[in-house]
């Protein structure tokens, strides 16, 4: 690979140069440590997804960990009794027998149990020490707002294996810098969490030395290295009101843009849709590059950016590199169901890959890139036919009962439930449950009880320039160095 000019910004947290390409965060595991290790060895920033982790885990162990990776690295958490409790709880030695659900991992929640901050610092560290294991690459992990109960957990979990780069997006991460200086120094952190219906107030705690034992912390454990954080952002608006005050501060900004796969920004003011149901983009929701620029801080374009074009446009335009997705989901060691990345790759090759901007699919309420693939929850009529229910939850919000109590609703869970909590049935409409349908997209997805199984929902970017182009260089698939290769040697 033809080296670039390397771009160092002092004074600033970036003690190494700073990557061209970061591989983004693509969940759930989609950015498995696979795929962020094969990154991370070429020189370039890779992202594992962070978004529930503790399920990965759970289910990982439960499907035989068959090569023995999670296992590697659990013996690799420094408090042994974590990584036993959790592994009597969910390894089956060769797997589950034919048809046997997965046993339930505990729901997100305000106040968290033990075990379930157990399971998170476990899952988030097992996905970043393999990622980062056997070179001395730099390994992100991506986190999203809209998921805010997980975060303190999966933060710590990932800064006790090491993470370099933290990445977060799906709101505005203003709480993030200062969890992390302090996560860095294992004291308690009280993040602050939105209550639907309720004043400000509400938080989630973690409690490093009562989580690991303040033995374990006094004598063994220095204090963590502070990763570099990163706000993913679509304004530059936001970009400047977060740069502002140092307290808020990231240490540098993703600018994405509306063709990113994955959850977009929603589109400013009244939303209007075109005929085929998706939400109008217009100039005022691009944000704008210079006033970016102009704040001082290291940024990377995403959306739209996986090309050498696009790479070298983004870097004259004073970014420091882009952050890619499509054409990472695609490549070889993505964490995408190898079927179903086969059939990805087929409708790519005969120029029949359709991908739209749903504005209801995703029960955030943002708009979400939805694949249209046969037989997963891109299709009405599979998703009608899904049974409703709602048994993982990462996207349940919190909400103020007229008892004062705290309740969590999604609405994708069954209508009568949503609605018995509160919430407006027009609301459920088109919603589909991102949570098992993306865990399904990983070869992960649940099989109840009564033998429905969960279906997938693939999203990919709707610019699909560089894969196409990938595609014509590489018979089958590309690894995520051949696409580097491509993307870095080019651009230079
Ligand atoms: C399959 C897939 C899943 C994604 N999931 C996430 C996610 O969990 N969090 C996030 O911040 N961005 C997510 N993204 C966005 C990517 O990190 C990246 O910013 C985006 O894909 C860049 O645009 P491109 O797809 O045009 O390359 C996802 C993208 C894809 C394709």
């Amino acid at each position: 690979m033809t080296a670039l000019p390397v771009l160092t910004i002092p004074p600033s947290p970036f003690d190494r140069p700073l990557p061209r390409v970061i591989q983004g965060g693509m969940g759930i595991a989609v950015s498995s440590w696979r795929l962020a290790s094969a990154v991370a060895r070429a020189g370039q920033l890779g992202v594992v997804s962070g978004t529930a982790l503790d399920l990965v885990l759970a289910r990982r162990l439960q499907d035989g960990d068959l090569d023995g990776a999670v296992r590697r690295a659990l013996a690799a958490f420094p408090v042994p009794a974590f990584a036993q409790r959790v592994l009597r709880r969910y390894f089956r030695p060769g797997g589950r027998a034919p048809r046997e659900p997965y046993a339930p991992v505990p729901r997100l929640a305000l106040r968290q149990t033990r075990l379930a901050q157990e399971l998170m610092v476990l899952g988030s560290f097992v996905e970043v020490w393999l990622a980062k294991e056997g070179h001395g690459g730099q390994v992100g992990i991506n986190f999203l707002e809209k998921v805010q109960m997980a975060t303190p957990s999966a933060a710590y979990g990932s800064m006790l294996a090491g993470v370099d780069y933290v990445v977060m997006g799906a709101g505005i991460p203003r709480d993030i810098p200062h969890l992390l200086d302090q996560l860095a120094e294992h004291e308690t952190v009280d993040l602050p969490v939105d209550v639907s219906g309720a004043p400000a107030g509400h938080s989630v705690r973690l409690d490093p030395t009562n989580l690991l034992g303040a033995d374990v912390l006094e004598a063994d454990l220095a204090p963590l290295a502070r990763p570099t954080f990163l706000a993913v952002v679509s304004a530059h608006a936001l970009a400047a009101y977060l740069a502002r005050d140092e307290h808020i501060r990231p240490d540098g900004f993703v600018v994405e843009g509306s063709p990113a796969g994955g959850h977009n920004a929603p589109p400013r003011g009244r939303l209007v849709l075109d005929d085929r149901g998706q939400p109008v983009f217009g100039p005022r929701d691009e944000a704008d590059i210079s006033k970016v620029a102009a704040l001082g801080l290291p940024f990377w374009l995403a959306g739209s950016q996986g090309t050498p074009e696009a790479l070298a446009a983004a870097c004259a335009a004073g970014a420091a590199g882009v952050q890619v997705g499509t054409v990472f989901a695609l490549a070889q060691e993505s964490g995408l169901e190898p079927g179903l990345r086969a059939d990805l790759l087929a409708r790519l090759r005969a120029g029949t890959l359709e991908i739209r901007t749903d504005a209801f699919a995703s029960p955030t309420g943002f708009p979400f890139k939805v694949a249209h693939v046969p037989g997963t929850l891109s299709d009405p009529e599979v998703l009608a036919a899904r049974p409703r229910l709602c048994d993982l939850g990462y996207l349940r919000t919190p909400f103020q009962r007229e008892t004062g109590a705290v309740g969590y609703r999604c609405p994708a869970e069954p209508v009568h439930v949503y609605e018995r909590k509160g919430g407006d049935a027009a609301d459920t409409v088109g919603r589909a449950c991102l949570c098992n349908a993306l865990a399904a997209d990983v070869g992960l997805g649940q099989e109840r009880a009564d033998g429905y199984a969960e279906r997938a929902l693939l999203t990919l970017g709707t610019d699909i320039d560089g894969a196409n182009r990938l595609a014509a260089r590489h018979a089958g698939t590309w690894t995520a160095r051949q696409a580097l290769d491509w993307l870095l040697d080019a651009a230079a």
